[in-house]
């Protein structure tokens, strides 16, 4: 569900011709619909209300401070997976008590700069980083609330790259880890462990893997039980998935009838949702550079490419691609859609059936608001391109494009050169 949509063979977002942004933005451009970003969120917020979760937007799926703080303006917490990203939270005044802190290799300027802050929990990933914890909390006087992340080790079927639960992955601790850090918990004596959170996977379409994890986790938290460990939350993670081609719709009230029931067991139960709130929120607006026609090959060399979207070249992720301006008579073509950076695998899409395009047209890249922008760099000394948002029939431009001299403004160039 998203409102970018067809009038008179125009692409709009929400009441916007997509078309009037580019001109006057230019080209390329992610342009957001706040309406999406907001009904998602909403969406998410009802169909779970009986359990009245903390829903903690992944800030990693898209870290612009306009759409983490409309977010955080309904009510959202936010995931943070390092400082840059705490920076960022604090800068729009997220109240700190609605920040949770993941990843496996929290620096110890991440943590203490955390800490200081008053984040509601640490999720650790590992004994070395809880004894960490507990030493810096030690040195900064002040005692610290954590989550233990569990692997659950359950294989949620997504792309390889983007599972987080098999048995091999570095994330989070076994169970039996797990266990004997809360039966010496004596040893972090500054240290409370709250809760426990998973997060198995990303672009997870069923609800099958949640339902094994989840009664994994809660066995593991009954057997605790018994041995007098006792938890106040118990996070979920993220990693619901969207359509971007022909997958099968998960409603979040499908998702929440399929799992509320097993939270039922008085946890403050934690959400960390990025791609369900933000994924089909968002386009990439690019234009047609060239048409290339080769003996095997029919080529659309557009203005972006692998550095503003790397979905494509990572995970050979399908996004569907659509003309601005809709000829529904034009014939019907095969392209590769290609982008300028001297790599084979700068691609946004192979072998496309689409209306025959010519140069000079736009194209929007679908369901790219989420791992778009928060994943592009400068690669080929390319300029990260504005960041634009739709709200009804007016426009913001939410980051600026980049300009040349952005490229080299933190390099200097040493005396004996
Ligand atoms: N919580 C934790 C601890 C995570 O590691 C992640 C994502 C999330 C929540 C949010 O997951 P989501 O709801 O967005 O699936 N770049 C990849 C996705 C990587 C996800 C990393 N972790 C992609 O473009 O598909």
């Amino acid at each position: 569900m998203h409102y970018f949509h067809y009038k008179t063979n125009n692409l709009y977002c929400e009441d916007v011709k997509v078309s009037d942004i580019a001109e006057r933005i230019g080209s390329p451009c992610y342009v957001y619909s706040y309406r999406t970003l907001m009904e998602h969120f909403k969406k998410l917020q009802s169909a779970f209300k009986a359990i009245n979760p903390l829903i903690c937007y992944s800030v990693k799926a898209n870290s612009n401070m306009a759409i983490c703080k409309a977010l955080v303006n309904e009510g959202a917490g936010l995931d943070i997976v390092s400082g840059g990203e705490l920076f960022r939270a604090l800068k729009i005044k997220t109240d700190p008590k609605k920040i949770v802190f993941a990843g496996v290799g929290k620096t110890d300027e991440e943590i203490e700069y955390a800490i200081k802050a008053g984040i509601l929990f640490f999720n650790v990933e590992s004994e070395q980083e809880l004894e960490r914890i507990q030493e810096i909390s030690i040195k900064l006087r002040k005692t610290v609330d954590v989550c233990l992340r569990v692997n659950p080790e359950v294989d949620p079927h997504t792309h390889h790259y983007i599972k987080t639960a098999k048995k091999e992955s570095k994330f989070g601790l076994s169970f039996a880890a797990a266990r004997l850090l809360l039966l010496n918990r004596g040893r972090f004596f500054n240290v409370q462990i709250k809760g426990l959170h998973m997060h198995i996977g990303s672009q997870i379409t069923e609800a099958w893997p949640y339902i094994h994890a989840i009664k994994k986790v809660n066995g593991f938290i009954k057997e605790m039980k018994s041995h007098g460990v006792s938890f106040q939350y118990l996070n979920i993670g993220g990693g619901m998935g969207i359509i971007y081609k022909k997958e099968i719709a998960q409603t979040a009230d499908i998702f929440a009838k399929a799992i509320a029931p097993l939270l039922k067991g008085g946890l403050k139960v934690i959400l960390e949702p990025g791609r369900f709130i933000v994924g089909s929120a968002g386009i990439l607006v690019s234009r047609v550079t060239f048409v290339k026609e080769t003996e095997s090959k029919n080529f659309l060399v557009i203005d972006s490419g692998m550095n503003d979207l790397i979905r494509p070249t990572l995970y050979e992720a399908y996004h569907e691609i659509a003309p601005l301006h809709r000829r529904p008579k034009a014939k019907q073509r095969q392209y590769d859609i290609v982008g300028p950076i001297c790599e084979s695998g700068d691609f946004l899409a192979k072998d496309r059936l689409m209306p025959q395009i010519h140069a000079g047209e736009y194209l929007a890249v679908m369901c790219a608001g989420a791992y778009g922008f928060s994943m592009s760099s400068n690669y080929n000394s390319r300029l990260r391109v504005a960041e634009v948002l739709v709200k009804g029939d007016k426009y913001f431009v939410i980051k600026e494009r980049e300009r040349y001299s952005d490229l080299i403004k933190k390099e200097r160039i040493p005396p004996l050169i």
